[in-house]
């Protein structure tokens, strides 16, 4: 079966919507739970699939999680952590990234784990080595055989150490931040990443007892301790759900408050939104987004680690981009391959070429390789409807986006991926008056 969305474009979305809690923090926190030896509770819970197949994961592994989905809040014990059947753990690998963060947790409650295949969004190779790396530094054995990676801990227990992260990796900090905490000993972690989900998960772990000390310099210095407990936390907002929404506002000459988006983690999304020539109003409550009328104005855009701009953005601007005056140039610099879903947009009428080269002011690990990672828009292009299929999570936020902007009816097949990641995004289309029709039918 595939879902399609039928979109029926060219209608601006206007109205208010809701963001929780963030999709790049909570499955993370979820882990954590995994290390305490008393319950966590953890609010703000999104009803997203990546949450399900990490609870899915807890629940295989003896952890019980209580969701009340209505009001967000999600209850995890940890009191009966045991292995998991290799079978159990293999029949939810390739639906998410999450479970190489189960090893360091594991590591010590059980002294072994095991990582299936790994899923997530098909944005690049997206290789495992710093993770692996990280585990062995601690002194785990790391094996892999044909079923997958093997992972277990030495007789004298994981050792802290220093590890220097060639690239801020979001989710090889997170693994070095999970493991370091128990680990006997002192963990140095230089070029760490520093997202506000890491951060997030910072104030969690300190939560549950561990000591943690982030420097100027990306240096992250973990004091390990025996025994952790469990956490009360309230997740930060989802940053990509509340910046995908303006640029859904941008795209379609919108207006849409988002309850729930929060100012300090959107600085650096908030002044590209105002160059772009889009407008936005901040309350107590949330952000409201909206196009002020005239013409949009073309930029030039780099997508960075934090404090930069993040590349989970920049697809869904890219779609506001095409309706900008002028070149716009977006130098992607986080993953090597994350504009394949511009060849949908072209078949929508935008005027979008990719380059090898770095079009931007830095270059960048994949200049010299042959990745096709700059994009020159060219605009404004009136986009007009398609059949198109979803490539990813973000990608097909574009996606979607590019139909509701688009004159006519298009098909937007595979429609089902956006709820990895986007809570009731369906709802939010009718709460915004956007005229879509959901249906599901065996694939061709
Ligand atoms: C997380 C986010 C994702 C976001 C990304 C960067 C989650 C669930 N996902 O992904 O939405 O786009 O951060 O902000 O939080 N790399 C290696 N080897 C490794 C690990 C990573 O080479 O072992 C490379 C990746 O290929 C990529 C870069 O490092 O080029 C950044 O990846 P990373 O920050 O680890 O992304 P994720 O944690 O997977």
């Amino acid at each position: 079966m595939t879902s399609v969305l039928r979109v029926e474009g060219g209608h601006p979305l206007i109205g208010t919507i809701t963001v929780r809690g963030a999709k790049n923090f909570v499955p993370k926190a979820m882990v954590a739970a995994l290390l305490g030896d008393t319950p966590s509770e953890l609010r703000n819970v999104p009803l997203i699939r990546d949450v399900d197949v990490v609870s899915d994961l807890l629940g295989l592994h003896g952890v019980h999680v209580d969701f009340d989905q209505s009001r967000g809040v999600m209850c995890l014990e940890p009191t009966n952590v045991e292995l998991a059947r290799r079978s159990d753990i293999d029949a939810l690998g390739g639906a998410s990234r999450i479970p190489i963060l189960f090893c360091g947790p594991l590591l010590h409650r059980l002294g072994e784990a095991f990582i299936p295949e790994l899923g997530g969004c098909n944005i690049g190779g997206r290789p495992i080595d710093f993770h692996l790396e990280i585990l062995r530094k601690f002194g785990a054995n790391v094996e892999k055989r044909p079923d997958g990676i093997h992972i277990s801990r030495p007789a004298e227990g994981l050792r802290g150490t220093v590890v220097d992260l060639p690239f801020p990796s979001v989710g090889a900090t997170e693994q070095t931040l999970l493991t370091a905490v128990r680990a006997e000993g002192n963990t140095t972690l230089r070029g760490a990443a520093v997202e506000p989900e890491i951060m997030d998960l910072i104030n969690v772990l300190q939560k549950m007892g561990a000591i943690i000390a982030v420097d100027t310099d990306r240096t992250i210095r973990v004091e390990g301790v025996d025994h952790l407990q469990g956490y009360r936390h309230t997740s930060l907002p989802d940053r990509i759900e509340a910046a995908s929404w303006a640029s859904a506002a941008l795209a379609t000459g919108g207006d849409i408050h988002v309850l729930g988006a929060h100012q300090p983690d959107m600085t650096t999304f908030l002044n590209t939104f105002r160059k772009v020539g889009g407008a936005f109003d901040i309350d107590s409550e949330g952000i409201r987004f909206y196009h002020p009328g005239g013409e949009l104005k073309s930029i030039a855009l780099e997508t960075a680690v934090h404090p930069g701009f993040m590349t989970d953005w920049q697809q869904p601007l890219v779609v506001a981009l095409t309706q900008a005056s002028g070149l716009s140039i977006v130098h992607e610099t986080v993953y090597e391959n994350r504009f394949g879903f511009t060849k949908a947009l072209r078949k929508m009428g935008a005027k979008i070429q990719v380059y090898k080269e770095c079009l931007g002011s830095t270059p960048c690990r994949f200049g010299q390789r042959n990745f096709l990672h700059s994009a020159v828009i060219s605009g404004p292009t009136p986009l007009h409807a398609a059949d198109i299929t979803v490539p990813d999570l973000r990608g097909g936020f574009s996606h979607l986006i590019a139909a509701l902007a688009a004159e006519g009816t298009s098909n937007v097949a595979g429609i089902d991926v956006i709820s990895r990641g986007y809570e009731h995004f369906l709802t939010k289309l009718r709460q915004l008056d956007a005229r879509v029709e959901y249906s599901e039918s065996v694939r061709a």
